[in-house]
């Protein structure tokens, strides 16, 4: 069995790919600064698979550390190549992701995304392993109305944002240099939300967060009186904006049907789209939750969020061509799932 390097691992994202990585008998190592996630997320993980008689344990592998320490990485490589089990793959997911943040500091983000990922991709050149699947994002498209297909342009709107085109554009720089051998994958998110259906691990923001669904579980949980919704005058069925909200396990789902994808086919890079292809106003998310779960969230209207779009919605035919892959999950699971998150962890990790 493949071992995968899965950076970022015990953030929202990483430790449902970690769970899904393990329930299929990968072998993994994760590298995780800590710094925005838990690591009793992993030990949560853990959890899950022993509890469904998963006897794994030793096929995960906790490394603390930061991606900006490049010795670090190249002696991860090297304690694997050891002992006769070399990283053969790398799912990098980490990384800072707060707009807000990258337009008070966009430095903090350039130097930050930028510089772990030439680390790692020198590593991975110096171990000869060249597949990796990265982590970008829908919000590299900006503006456009119609269901967004790879090819559309690519126009970011903030920091965060260029760093994420930026990073795979030394993607494409560096499949250049050797296009039989390098396997990329830039997989582009739309709005990932959910949690495993267990309960035990989930989104644990740090700091302040603006995005919405975890906002809705603080209004559900009680420890936000209210939620704001941005703008009720956009041009869509009930005046708020439209997303496209994917279930977080069909999304890392995704990510393996990519890794087993790159490893059967020859050298390329691709990008790809990672939602359900379905429009979900904001008006639609707050009933749905309501309604799944039986929970009132008091909401105001108050004006448009600088910097919003009305409309991000995926184009996921390319995904559902070539991946074998397809979302199961809908806008009902999601806030179901993601609710039993939140009941039993009220404060996350913490
Ligand atoms: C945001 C980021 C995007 C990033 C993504 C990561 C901005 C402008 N965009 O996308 O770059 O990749 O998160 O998950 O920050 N909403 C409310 N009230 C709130 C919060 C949000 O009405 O308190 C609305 C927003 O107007 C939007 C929708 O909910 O229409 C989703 O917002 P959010 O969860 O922040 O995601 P995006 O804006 O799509």
């Amino acid at each position: 069995m493949k071992k995968f390097l899965v950076t970022g691992g015990a953030g929202f994202i990483g430790s449902h790919m970690c769970l899904t990585l393990l329930e299929k008998k990968f072998k993994i190592v994760v590298i995780d600064s800590f710094i925005n996630s838990n690591p009793k997320s992993l030990e949560r993980v853990l959890k899950i698979c022993e509890s469904n008689g998963l006897n794994i344990k030793d096929n995960l592998k906790v490394i603390k550390g930061d991606l900006n320490n490049k010795n670090l990485i190249e002696e991860i490589f090297l304690s694997e190549k050891n002992i006769n089990e070399p990283i053969e793959g790398v799912i990098h997911f980490a990384g800072l992701k707060a707009v807000n943040e990258s337009v008070s500091d966009p430095c903090l983000y350039w130097q930050s995304n930028l510089l772990n990922l030439i680390n790692l991709l020198e590593v991975m050149k110096k171990f000869n392993c060249k597949t990796i699947v990265f982590s970008s994002s829908a919000t590299i498209y900006g503006k456009s109305n119609k269901n967004l297909k790879e090819n559309d342009p690519l126009n970011p709107i903030n920091p965060y944002g260029n760093t994420k085109l930026a990073m795979e554009i030394l993607l494409k720089d560096i499949y250049n240099t050797a296009p039989n051998d390098w396997r990329i994958a830039n997989l582009r998110y739309f709005n990932p939300i959910g949690s495993h259906s267990s309960g035990l691990i989930g989104e644990s923001p740090s700091g302040n967060t603006n995005n919405i669904f975890p906002l809705i579980l603080k209004v559900a949980h009680g420890q936000l009186s209210c939620l704001e919704v941005f703008g009720k005058d956009w041009n869509t069925k009930d005046g708020t904006p439209i997303r496209d909200y994917i279930h977080v396990m069909d999304l890392v789902d995704a990510h393996l049907c990519t890794m087993i994808y790159l490893f059967k086919n020859k050298g390329q890079i691709i990008n790809i789209n990672l939602g359900t292809g379905k429009g979900v106003t904001v008006l639609d998310l707050i009933n749905s939750f309501q309604k799944v779960n039986k929970v009132k969230i008091p909401y105001v209207f108050s004006k448009r969020r600088k910097g919003d779009v009305e409309k991000l919605v995926a184009s996921n035919e390319l995904a559902l061509k070539i991946l074998n892959w397809s979302p199961k999950k809908g806008i009902d699971e999601m806030c179901h799932d993601g609710w039993k998150w939140k009941k039993n962890n009220p404060n996350g990790y913490i």
